[in-house]
């Protein structure tokens, strides 16, 4: 029997993982608390998509919080060697909830990563382990990269290699301001990194840019595409947080990054370090992002500005993937950033979003 175990599997990445590869499997075992919605309030909530899980004929939901190591032990001692693959995304995913809750947050993100490091070491071996780590494990080293202010964005040096490809896994981790989260993200990081290559389990890190889709329960402390679109469909504001919006993200579509977790698990590469993200074409700044927003809404956006940038905060990051299309030349991302925005334009209009919509517009 072949089982997938997805952690984080109500939330954008672990729902489009259980949508996707369910076929590819006899049974999928899903691990998810609903912590979204603690952390984050109603906005934040993911039953919507746990819902949709539900009805997937092989699939089967487990309730544990990954911080409960007996709990996870439990679950993969449960299905043991038929495990074959485990992708690891449940977690916390705000810079400033971590400021607020420095232990949960490490709790959550770094010893309930090891949690299931060594419960999978204990009961499925020879499985694949993917753990979607984050760029943000090198704080703000980008901001001493040669960069350009243009009319609507921060860019790097057209004389800086990086410039045409974007950032690589060269880039250092020390000397940086980096926020708490980018902390217990990179302590699991390099743990993860640690059973690969030193007790030879199959794991694969992805340090992520950002990840949005039609499934993301964006907030304003996390998920800022989502939640522009989300508060467009509403008719509310937004408000920018520093460097006059002309910051740059690169956008990978949680429907991508989830083959490139499939590239991976077909031949993988035990401790291998990815950078996963949209590239150049899928980048904007947060001007630009609100622009590509009223476009799709046919109205203005009302936008504040907060002078004062978030801590660490990024003035341009752009994704180079060769690393990972070098190693797994079958992949390529398939969905644009109009298109990805479209479909989130959509999630949000309908008639299933109304309640959302009502929460937005007038809480
Ligand atoms: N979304 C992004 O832009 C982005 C960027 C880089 C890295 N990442 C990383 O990718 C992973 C997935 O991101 P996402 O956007 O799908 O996140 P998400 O918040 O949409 O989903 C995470 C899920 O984990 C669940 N969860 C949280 N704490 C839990 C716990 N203690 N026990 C069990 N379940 C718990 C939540 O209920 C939620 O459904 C995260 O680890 C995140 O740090 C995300």
């Amino acid at each position: 029997m072949d089982i997938l175990v997805i952690t984080g599997s109500a939330g954008l990445v672990g729902t489009e993982a259980v949508r996707m590869l369910a076929p590819r499997f006899d049974l999928v075992v899903g691990i998810d608390n609903g912590m979204r919605r603690t952390l984050f309030g109603p906005d934040g909530d993911v039953s919507g998509n746990a819902a949709e899980m539900a009805v997937i004929p092989n699939y089967r939901h487990h309730t544990a919080d990954i911080r409960d190591a007996e709990s996870v032990d439990a679950v993969l001692r449960t299905y043991g060697s038929d495990i074959k693959l485990i992708i690891h995304t449940a977690g916390q995913p705000s810079h400033d909830w971590a400021t607020e809750r420095t232990l949960d947050d490490f709790a959550i993100n770094a010893v309930g990563t090891m949690n299931l490091l060594e419960a999978a070491r204990r009961h499925c071996f020879d499985a694949t382990f993917v753990y979607t780590s984050t760029n943000k494990v090198y704080g703000d080293i980008p901001n001493s990269l040669p960069l350009v202010e243009l009319d609507t964005r921060w860019e790097f040096h057209p004389d800086h290699p990086y410039h045409r490809h974007g950032i690589d896994e060269s880039m250092g981790l020390d000397g940086t301001d980096r926020t708490f989260f980018g902390v217990s993200k990179l302590s699991a990081d390099l743990a993860a990194q640690e059973y690969g290559r030193h007790l030879g389990m199959k794991v694969g890190v992805f340090r992520c840019s950002c990840i949005t889709g039609p499934r993301h329960a964006g907030v304003q402390l996390h998920g800022f595409l989502s939640h522009l679109v989300r508060t467009a469909v509403a008719g509310g504001g937004y408000t920018i947080f520093g460097h006059g919006g002309k910051q740059v993200r690169d956008n990978i579509d949680a429907r991508d990054l989830v083959r490139m977790f499939w590239h991976f698990h077909l031949d993988p590469r035990p401790g291998a370090v990815y950078h996963a993200g949209g590239g150049r074409e899928r980048s904007c700044s947060v001007l630009e992002a609100v622009a590509k927003c009223e476009e799709l809404v046919g109205r203005e956006i009302p936008v504040s500005y907060a002078p004062e940038a978030r801590f660490a905060d990024v003035k341009c990051w752009i994704t180079d993937t060769r690393r990972f299309r070098r190693h797994y030349p079958g992949w390529q991302p398939e969905h644009g950033l109009d298109d990805t925005l479209e479909s989130m334009h959509a999630h949000w209009s309908s008639v299933d979003a109304l309640r959302e919509r009502k929460v937005l517009a007038h809480g």
